[in-house]
């Protein structure tokens, strides 16, 4: 039998779903959602965004955790919300709660919490990533950092509807590799996100299907090596967790992590790349804060 067909009737009723769009999708709470609206707001201000995030105690807790930790402390305590957009900025502040809420209270699946742990981890570091990549190379940083984030969205959604679905456990992950894009698309399409951003998780595997977010994708992929290159040395990754990346990658970056299509797409250098790693311990900070 090949790997990828499906291998139990239960698999196979879950692909036909996934298919046609059948699989519940999670829900984003308000918290979250109130900060995606604002995202795409020019009137938020320092103060709504501080009350809105005050409202859930276990962002507001983590997001104070990141703004003193090394990569981003002064030399006195931040102890409010107010001095945490000071120090860090609005922008920052909002985009950090935003990754901080939709991680702690959109997944929890039983046997695959170390799995999911390392994908949400990876979505806030290629979130980072692909914000100073836009910052590099002047595109929209808001728009980049959100594709980042909710690129690979569909990976844990997979795995949430298969467990539920009975599909044995050495059979999940390969479900959400070949699956995680469309139902990506799904669930960003649902919770209100720009067409682009859908279109980055839909695609991102396959550019030159994106239409006008290929550039997007090509940047998420390059945030996404990065990401890994960073978080995952040392890291015990369960079986499976990380897709293999290509093996024609500078050879000072982890092993095979990035291909050269996408950086030539960007107009990256070795020299853009260095800088982005060179920052690796403010990238650790956010993850391990957060
Ligand atoms: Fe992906």
């Amino acid at each position: 039998m090949q790997p990828h067909e499906p291998t139990s009737i239960s698999e196979k009723r879950l692909a036909e779903r996934v298919a046609r769009g059948g699989i519940t999708l999670p829900m984003l709470p308000e918290v979250p959602r109130r900060l995606v609206t604002a995202a795409s707001s020019d009137t938020t201000d320092a103060r709504s965004l501080a009350e809105l995030i005050r409202r859930d105690s276990a962002v507001a807790g983590r997001l104070l955790r990141v703004a003193n930790s090394a990569a981003f402390g002064g030399a006195v305590r931040i102890v409010s919300l107010q001095q945490a957009v000071a120090r860090l900025g609005l922008d920052s502040v909002r985009r950090i709660a935003l990754a901080i809420a939709v991680d702690a209270q959109v997944f929890r699946i039983p046997g695959f919490e170390a799995t999911v742990r390392v994908q949400l981890d990876l979505a806030l570091g290629a979130a980072w990533f692909a914000q100073e990549i836009a910052r590099l190379r002047r595109l929209p940083v808001e728009e980049a950092f959100l594709a980042g984030l909710f690129h690979d969205l569909g990976r844990p959604a997979v795995i949430q509807a298969a467990v539920a679905d009975g599909v044995p456990e050495w059979a999940v992950l390969e479900l959400a590799e070949r699956h995680h894009g469309e139902v990506g698309a799904c669930i960003m399409s649902d919770w209100g996100l720009p067409p682009r951003l859908v279109a980055v998780a839909r695609h991102h595997h396959h550019p030159e299907s994106a239409g006008d977010a290929g550039g997007l994708c090509h940047l998420v992929t390059v945030a996404d090596a990065l990401a890994k290159a960073t978080l995952l040395q040392g890291v015990d990754v369960p079986a499976g967790a990380v897709q293999r990346a290509s093996a024609h990658g500078p050879p000072w970056l982890a092993e095979g992590a990035i291909a050269p299509e996408p950086l030539a797409e960007l107009g990256l250098y070795a020299d853009d790349l260095a800088t982005l790693l060179g920052r690796a311990d403010t990238v650790r900070a956010l993850v391990r804060g957060a």
